[in-house]
């Protein structure tokens, strides 16, 4: 594989000089349109502007209003969801509707209680803490995160064994937005000082629709409605799915055709990129066909799933499995997963029974 790879390098580089860096530089010289990059001018940047769901927009309004009116800062909010529902563009659109500013970590970086300390201790009055996976964050730092939500106090210790002291630190107020995948994951301490948790759901086809649309407008892509909603019924209910497919369909409109993105054009773009009519990819179709064709349909572990199709469990459970279960291909039973009929038929199987 390495050695496919090397000679690809030195037959690109016959035409300019050395191999591997003829390529590089040639990446180098493609202007900055970096997908990363994209997808931070893509954010919504207000709650106005962030589409869909309704009931997580009205309940963040109020809690936000509410210490407007009353000139305190927030409750801190936990932002509760499968990946790419929009938990962080939300966190930066809390800091913006409060006119505040917005500091980033995230759990697996907060190692040690100190990496927690070093952050509270930078804030100013009214700013927005936000802790990405927020589960995964270590037990100190957690522990010194209870007093910092609750007192806006820490307590630093100084030194080690008997000569040990803790010195005492004040906070300024600061609102803490903590955004899970896995809020069952969280202790109890942590989960109670949140004064409110918002469940994001997946999007509907509609909302979808719109967050292609907008998308399209913004990177100047021509997008018909009928192809946008079909971009969107395959998107998982999720928006970074969405715009993902979008700019796949745009390479393959740019390549195959004149750059427009008409309904039979978003079709074979999605037949080339293997996301059939569910939106379900190469991993879901692996998962479901490892737990019909591989286990009979199951009860069967995530680990055992996880192990089938070469991924981590975690990925299995956080990435996959959630959309699965939401479009009736499987359900969870205390004895593991078990495919639905509509799985069997899914891949083309007649369900036993
Ligand atoms: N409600 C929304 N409206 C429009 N675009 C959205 C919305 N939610 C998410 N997005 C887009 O989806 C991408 C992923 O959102 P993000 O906030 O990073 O998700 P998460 O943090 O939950 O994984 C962002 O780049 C953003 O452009
Ligand atoms: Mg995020």
């Amino acid at each position: 594989m390495g050695d496919i790879e090397r000679t690809e390098f030195d037959l690109g580089g016959t035409t300019g000089g050395a191999g591997a860096p003829a390529r590089s530089d040639s990446v180098s010289a493609l202007p900055l349109s970096g997908e990363a990059e994209q997808e931070l001018s893509l954010r919504p940047r207000s709650l106005g502007e962030f589409i869909g769901q309704p009931k997580v927009r009205s309940q963040l309004e109020l809690v936000l209003g509410g210490a407007r009116t009353r000139g305190v800062v927030p409750d801190h909010v936990l932002l509760a969801g499968p990946p790419g529902l929009g938990k962080t563009t939300m966190a930066m659109i809390i800091a913006q509707e409060l006119g505040t500013s917005l500091r980033m970590t995230s759990g697996p970086a907060l190692e040690r209680a100190g990496d927690l300390a070093a952050m509270l201790s930078n804030l100013m009055e009214g700013d927005v803490l936000f802790v990405d996976e927020i589960h995964r964050m270590a037990r100190p730092a957690e522990e010194m995160l209870y007093m910092a939500m609750e007192d806006f106090r820490i307590d630093v210790i100084v030194g080690k064994g008997p000569g040990a002291t803790s010195i005492p630190i004040e906070i300024p107020p600061f609102t803490l937005v903590g955004a899970t995948t896995r809020a069952g994951m969280l202790t109890g301490p942590l989960r109670d000082r949140f004064g409110f948790t918002a469940q994001m759901e997946f999007y509907s086809t509609e909302d979808l629709t719109r967050v292609v649309t907008r998308t399209a407008g913004i990177l100047g892509v021509e997008l018909r409605q009928d192809a946008a909603t079909e971009i969107a019924s395959r998107s998982r209910g999720t928006p970074r799915i969405a715009n993902r497919l979008l700019r796949r369909v745009r390479d393959y409109a740019d390549v195959q055709g004149d750059g427009t993105i008409t309904l039979e054009v978003a079709r074979a773009a999605l037949l080339v990129f293997d996301v059939d009519e569910l939106g379900l990819d190469r991993l879901d179709r692996a998962v479901l066909d490892a737990l019909v064709r591989g286990h009979g349909g199951g009860p069967v572990g995530v680990n055992t799933l996880a192990v089938a199709v070469g991924e981590e469990a975690g990925t299995v459970e956080e990435v996959c499995e959630p959309y699965l279960v939401r479009a009736g291909m499987i359900s969870r039973t205390p004895r593991g997963r078990t495919a639905t009929p509509a799985a069997w038929r899914h891949l083309g199987l007649q369900p036993p029974g």
